[in-house]
């Protein structure tokens, strides 16, 4: 396995540090790991360039300064799920990359490429759905409110909204009416409602069940093990 060095101790980077990482870890190849050599605590660059370059990377810090740190980086696909909220976050990344396939050959009039993906979509996504709804969320029992305005009952209400949505655009191309002309707005409404259930769900959900988790002796390993069985290891 190949190593890139990314030193940004040194003053002649020619641009600012996190710049300078970001284009060299955005490079970065399957099976290469880098290794970044810094001069001050890593931990709020680090999370950010995360951010930045959309959870594709996995870091730990292999030796902690002063005066320098080293932090060993691969791609996230590269290292398996860590744990349960890792795991669902990586899934809603697999189901989002199998939809925009699905929209992008079908916004090229490609319809029949995209609806192997389209298939896919709608399976990995139920398999998704029927996990959260019917383990996680009896078991990781948070307080619902009466107006239904919690993070639990959101997240049941969105599923079966957006689980219609694909419904229906699986009965219209089954009915041999799916055109790429008519599925194209389907695609474009259902693309917003999945990116925004998918980033409620991990800013709002996910954070009261990481901590639910950590309270709840041995359930952690318990569920990650049943999450794995119905959705598969997710790279
Ligand atoms: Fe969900
Ligand atoms: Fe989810």
């Amino acid at each position: 396995m190949s190593t890139r060095v990314i030193d940004l101790t040194g003053d002649d980077l020619g641009m600012a540090p996190h710049s300078y990482a970001f284009y060299e870890l955005r490079e970065l190849r399957h099976g290469e790991d880098a290794t970044l050599r810094l001069a001050e605590e890593p931990a709020i660059l680090m999370k950010s360039l995360e951010i930045q370059l959309r959870r594709g990377i996995h870091w730990e810090v292999t030796e902690a300064g002063p005066p320098v740190w080293t932090v060993s980086v691969k791609r996230r696909d590269d290292v398996a799920a860590a744990d349960l909220i890792d795991l669902l976050t990586r899934d809603h990344l697999r189901i989002d990359k199998l939809f925009a396939n699905a929209l992008h050959l079908t916004n090229a009039n490609k319809i029949e490429e995209a609806l192997p993906y389209f298939r896919e979509y709608a399976e990995a996504l139920r398999r998704h759905v029927s996990l959260e709804d019917e383990i996680l969320a009896p078991r990781l029992d948070l307080p619902r409110s009466p107006a239904g305005d919690d993070p639990t009952s959101i997240m049941v209400r969105e599923h079966e909204q957006i689980l219609e949505q694909t419904v229906m655009m699986e009965e219209l191309i089954d009915e041999g009416l799916g055109d790429a002309g008519m599925l194209a707005p389907f695609f474009a409404m259902l693309s917003g409602q999945l990116a925004k259930h998918e980033y409620r769900e991990e800013e709002n959900l996910f954070p009261h069940w990481k901590r639910l988790i950590h309270n709840m002796e041995g359930e952690e390993d318990e569920l990650f093990r049943i999450a794995r069985e119905r959705i598969g290891e997710v790279r």
